[in-house]
């Protein structure tokens, strides 16, 4: 299984991987699922337990004996970040899990990895560093940090060498305690260590079984040991050496001393061990190998040292005076007390054989103790920590031990072993239970082990324990000798009370958690001592090599009152203590054989240690009780967001009391009521799957709220990118409308100063007749307004063609009209239609003449304008004019507009206000002839204005307007010219459409209609809108008058062209228009008064204007109409027919002009 993931596949296919969720609750079901897990090479179940804040896992590791290939930094990669319930159960699912914990909840953890010898401990906690080491630091991090993960990864091979050695049940087993706490800093790289060492099996350096070896070290130290080395120091092979041989075991299986030996010089060098100080350890080392060869000779009860020259090398070694080392190691100083204040006699005692083999050795245990307890303090030195934030501890101490013989060790193992199975207890098991008690909930309780009994057993002062018994035979007793051991036996009967112990013949049997243990008495009080002898102390004290000097600094007196059982118990206390102040894991190793075989399931073996682990009472305990608590706080402050009533848009908003608030969010979350309960100061979730869905709830709201808010923000982009496009085509709209805007407003401007002028022309022009002449009703409209060049004489090719040189001239005026011509013959004057056009300098008349059957158009007259001096017209209503012209004929014309040029050429002439009115005007017919025209008021000639009756002078008129009539709104208008007629044309345009009721209703003040734009005095109102309505009023001349819309609307019709429209709305089948009087108004009739200027009804059909009168028409006669002129082609001179089609009665009348069509342009003109 190279990969992780078929290695996950594998775990999760095989048995549980949580044994909490067991069907059956019994120790065989236990067993079985860690046989069929073991069975395939599946080694980490777990339990998933409770403690004080969180739920932790208790993870069970089954030694397989063999490399199985799951810690490989991929697989650790795996579980970097990974929650436990994320991936199968695992050494570094505990490490992650203690890892995150330190650093999310900013709290100090341990894990507590506990089994018998040769469970695999050891390799857990390597496990374990190794993660760390991986998981931490990396990218930037500095020197330190990688030297402080080497230094860490470096303890084990020299702590090993040094406090490991092989016995009976595991090769690589570990005769001391220890307690690594790990430190780090705030971003959780780490920043230094602490070792505490517990209790070294220092017995191991003087003697071992069959089938065990001393301390690594030494076999290493013997292999690997250099020449220069074996020269000074006489490291020989280990076979030479007592010390090593008593187990009669060299070499281990599957260890390669030398390299391991490379590996613990390395390790002294990482740590920064110096050259001096290493030698000075190898020379140590010698010493003891040295000492345990020294030999003694027995004489009675005096032992003397048999073998002068292995003396005088160990001397050498240890740089101090042979003879001393030879007292030390031969005699004993002893004093007398003769009472309590005075001074004992002290005298030299040598010592027996027993006596002398236990200074020997226990010099040699002496220094090799005190040795390693310096590599530990120097490994402290080069991890030491400046300022640690957190703390992970992990705690790998000797497992719990059985052997034939069991003595001191055994029992200051088992005693450390039974402390940590009380922690486990209380942190499991027995707080747990306290604790529903306290908080009211309701719970089975679970009858367990609770082994604080074995502890008392041993530890306690009353009654008194085995310990204190031990300490005070110590005590009393001085000698190293069955006395000892008797006191120590008879005293221990202080102990039988308790139903853990029972005392028998020369041992004692105590009931451990994990089984009974017997223990030997024998040796036990000299072990207790743990003394060195004054003397040896001394001696080593005046060691020439520092080295040697500082391993034992403390005075020979001071020694007196500590004993290991005292020691182990405080140590153990202590060490109780640190471990409660953390957050504990638990690794639970279990081995399957005590044969070290892989692949083999010992189970009778394995269910010891299922029963003693209590690994059934933990799973109970979960089951039944509840897997999480927290105070309401806390639960609070978590948990908030899952409820509406705690929380609002991810912001805590409860108010309310804190018991309340977890209630209120208990009963929000799906949650089964019977899975929580609430306690008087905590909640209690019953199954680990509640608290994972809480912290599912809680996670997914966040990732809710991500999505809404990443919807939130896509719609407040797509918003933002509407609105900005909104705006965009608002400041679009905005912009085409203020240059609209500006356009019309420019427009109307150009209009109103186009117009202008011809503005305050009018008003010259009604001064220069106001009062003097009878009115048209039309010119005394605001409708009416000048326009100047009515005949549009750029377009006009033929007028300017005809004018020659005068072409060039800026036209001021220009009209149809007639003009008053005397016959060759008689000199009768006649009128004949003319061309009027007023440029800057000159009056043209143009009149149209037949050559060739074409219609031609010839200049008339021109005559300066400079030359008219005057002008006279009549008091009537006619359209005379007429411009005295100094030596020349005066200019008599008939024109709609004569006012209006009257007023130019009052203006821009020399006529200079001299203008005569009169009915009988005199006028030069050619210079020095005068004429005389009279004007003669006929009621009986009603159109005689627009088509005057003229005889030999003789001009019949009829009724105008009053002289004194003015136009409406004058003084108004002349302040905002353009205004005063704008509003009417929507209404006219309206009317036209035949809805003018509703449209008047709708767009005029209410029943005013029309009649607020034209006041003229003397008409009613029907009148008055008749007369308003432009469409009915024809424009002689052609030229529509300038319409509502500006000249330019009048223009284009002026060609003598009818207006669009005109013949078709204006009167279907009634004859066309007349070219000079012109089209009717595009508007059509529309008013129901009198048509003007349509012609009368004929054979064509009525015009729509109806039967009223028709002003202006020439009476029928014969010729009359075809002297008005009949339709002539189509009328809009581009040869289409007018849409009402040809007038029928056109053709007859007047018909097609000779010559054919026209040349596209107009109507024929009348025949002269
Ligand atoms: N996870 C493992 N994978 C492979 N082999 C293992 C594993 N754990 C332990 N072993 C084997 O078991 C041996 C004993 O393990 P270890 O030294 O960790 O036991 P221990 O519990 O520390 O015992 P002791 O209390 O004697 O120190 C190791 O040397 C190794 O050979
Ligand atoms: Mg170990």
């Amino acid at each position: 299984m190279a990969g992780g993931a078929a290695w996950k596949d594998v775990m999760r296919q095989e048995g549980l991987d949580d044994m909490t969720l067991l069907s059956k609750v019994t120790n065989e079901q236990i067993r079985d699922n860690l046989k069929e897990r073991y069975d395939n090479d599946i080694i980490y179940p777990k339990l998933t337990l409770s403690s004080q804040t969180s739920i932790s896992d208790v993870l069970i590791s089954m030694n397989p004996y063999k490399a199985i290939p799951i810690y490989s930094k991929e697989i650790v990669a795996e579980y970097v970040g990974r929650s436990r319930i994320e991936l199968p159960p695992h050494i570094f699912s505990i490490a992650e899990e203690s890892y995150r914990s330190m650093l999310n909840e900013k709290e100090n953890q341990c894990i507590i990895i506990s089994g018998e010898s040769g469970a695999g401990k050891t390799e857990a906690a390597k496990k374990i560093m190794f993660y760390i080491a991986e998981v931490t630091g990396g990218g930037n991090s500095g020197g330190r940090l990688e030297q402080v993960k080497n230094i860490i990864l470096e303890t084990n091979p020299l702590l090993e060498a040094f406090g490991n050695a092989k016995t009976l049940r595991n090769n690589n087993s570990s005769r001391f305690g220890k307690y690594f706490e790990l430190y780090f800093n705030k971003n959780g790289d780490p920043d230094g260590g602490l070792i505490t060492n517990y209790l070294l099996e220092k017995s191991r350096v003087v003697f071992q079984i069959p089938g065990e070896r001393n301390f690594h070290v030494f076999y290493q130290y013997c292999v690997g040991a250099t020449q220069q080395e074996r020269n000074d120091y006489g490291i020989n092979s280990a076979q030479d050496f007592v010390y090593l041989t008593t187990g009669n075991t060299l070499t281990v299986e599957g260890m390669d001393d030398y390299q391991e030996w490379n590996d613990v010089r390395k390790a002294m060098n990482v740590i920064g061990i110096n050259a001096n100080e290493q030698a000075s350890i190898m020379q140590c080392l010698a010493a003891i190998l040295w000492i345990g060869n020294l030999t003694y000779r027995v004489a009675g009860e005096k032992a003397t040292i048999a073998d002068q020259g292995t003396l005088d090398f160990v001397a050498y070694l240890l740089s101090v005076p042979v003879a001393f080392l030879k007292s030390a190691l031969e005699t004993r100083q002893m004093e007398t007390k003769h009472g309590a204040n005075q001074r004992g006699t002290s005298y030299v005692v040598p010592l027996n054989e027993v006596q002398a083999l236990a200074a020997r050795d226990g010099l040699a245990k002496a220094i090799y103790s005190k040795l390693f307890d310096w590599l530990v303090e120097r490994l402290n030195v080069a991890l030491k920590s400046t300022s640690p934030d957190y703390c992970i501890g992990v705690l790998d101490i000797y497992g719990f031990e059985v052997f034939d013989n069991n003595s001191f060790e055994q029992l200051c193992i088992n005693y450390v072993n039974e402390k940590l199975q009380q922690i486990f207890i209380q942190f499991t098991l027995k707080n747990e239970q306290e604790e529903y008690v306290r908080e009211g909930i309701k719970w089975t309780p679970i009858e367990y082990f609770n082994n604080k009994i074995v502890c008392d057993l041993i530890e306690e002062k009353r009654p008194p324990g085995i310990f204190p018994v031990l300490d005070d035979v110590c005590r009393s007793v001085h000698a190293v000798s069955d006395g000892a051991d008797k006191a120590l036996q008879q005293r221990l009967s202080a102990c039988s009370e308790n139903p853990h112990f029972q005392l028998r013949a020369q041992n004692f049997l105590v009931k451990h958690y994990a089984g009974d243990v017997t223990y030997k008495v024998a040796g036990m009080v000299e072990k207790n001592k743990d003394q060195l002898g004054k003397d040896l102390i001394e001696m080593v004290q005046m060691s020439q090599n520092p080295f040697i000097t500082g391993l034992f600094p403390e005075s020979a007196d001071s020694v007196v009152n500590t004993t290991a059982g005292f020691k182990i118990k405080t140590s153990a206390n202590a060490l109780v203590g640190a471990l409660t102040k953390c957050t504990p894991h638990y690794v639970r190793c279990l081995k399957p054989n005590d044969q070290k075989l892989s692949n083999v399931f010992d189970g009778p073996r394995v269910m010891h240690q299922i029963k003693y682990l209590g690994l059934l009472d933990n799973i109970k305990v979960r089951r039944s009780g509840f897997a999480y608590r927290t105070i309401f706080k806390k639960f609070i402050e978590r948990y908030f967001l899952i409820s509406g009533r705690t929380s609002y848009a991810g912001q805590k908003t409860w108010k309310g009391d804190d018991i309340s608030g977890c209630r209120a969010i208990l009963e929000d979350a799906p949650v089964d009521k019977s899975e929580w309960q609430i306690g008087s100061s905590k909640v209690f979730l019953k199954a680990p799957e509640t608290l994972f869905a809480f912290e599912d709830l809680r996670v997914n709201y966040y990732h809710n709220m991500v999505s809404r808010i990443k919807t939130s923000y896509r719609t407040f982009r797509d918003h933002k990118h509407k609105v900005a496009n909104r705006i965009k085509n608002a400041f679009r709209t905005w912009k085409s409308c203020r240059e609209e805007a500006i356009a019309a407003i420019q427009k109307a401007y150009r209009a109103y100063k186009g117009a202008a002028p011809y503005f305050d022309l009018k008003m010259a022009g009604e001064k220069l007749v106001e009062g003097k002449k009878q009115r048209q009703r039309y010119s005394l409209t605001s409708v009416r307004k000048y326009f100047g060049d009515y005949l549009g004489m750029k377009g006009q090719r033929e007028l300017l063609a005809a004018m020659g040189p005068g072409a060039s001239e800026p036209v001021m005026f220009s009209a149809k009209g007639q003009a008053v011509v005397h016959s060759s013959i008689l000199g009768t004057p006649k009128l004949s239609p003319r061309f009027i056009i007023v440029t800057q300098n000159n009056i043209y008349t143009i009149m149209l003449k037949v050559k060739n059957n074409l219609a031609t158009h010839i200049l008339d007259r021109q005559v300066p304008i400079s030359q008219i001096n005057s002008a006279s017209m009549s008091t009537q209503y006619d359209n005379f004019l007429v411009l005295h012209v100094t030596e020349d004929a005066d200019l008599i014309v008939s024109t709609e507009f004569k006012t209006e040029m009257l007023a130019w050429l009052n203006q821009h002439g020399s006529i200079r206000n001299n203008v005569t009115y009169s009915d009988k005007i005199k006028y030069a017919k050619k210079k020095g002839a005068f004429k005389e025209l009279t004007f003669v008021k006929d009621t009986m000639h009603k159109q005689a204005a627009l088509n005057p009756y003229f005889k030999k002078g003789k001009i019949l008129t009829s009724d105008g307007m009053p002289a004194s009539s003015r136009v409406k709104n004058y003084e108004f208008r002349k302040k905002g010219a353009p205004k005063a007629r704008v509003e009417r044309p929507r209404e006219v345009v309206q009317v036209r459409r035949g809805n003018a009721t509703g449209i008047l209703r709708g767009t005029t003040k209410a029943g005013q209609g029309a009649k607020n734009t034209v006041n003229v005095p003397g008409h009613d109102d029907g009148e008055a809108a008749d007369s308003y309505a432009p469409a009915p009023t024809p424009i002689r001349g052609g030229g529509q008058p300038p319409g509502p819309g500006g000249p330019s609307r009048g223009a284009a019709p002026a060609r003598g062209a009818p207006a669009r429209g005109g013949p078709a709305r204006g009167g279907p089948g009634g004859p066309a228009p007349g070219p000079t009087r012109g089209a009717p108004q595009r508007g059509g009739p529309g008013g129901p008064g009198p048509a003007r200027g349509a012609p009368p009804s004929g054979p064509g059909g009525a015009p729509r204007g109806g039967p009223g009168p028709s002003r202006g028409a020439p009476p029928p006669g014969p010729g009359g109409a075809p002297q008005r002129g009949g339709p002539g082609g189509p009328p809009r001179g581009a040869g289409g027919p007018p849409r009402g089609g040809p007038a029928p009665g056109g053709p007859q009348r007047g018909g097609p002009a000779p010559g054919g069509p026209p040349r596209g342009r107009g109507a024929l003109p009348p025949r002269p």
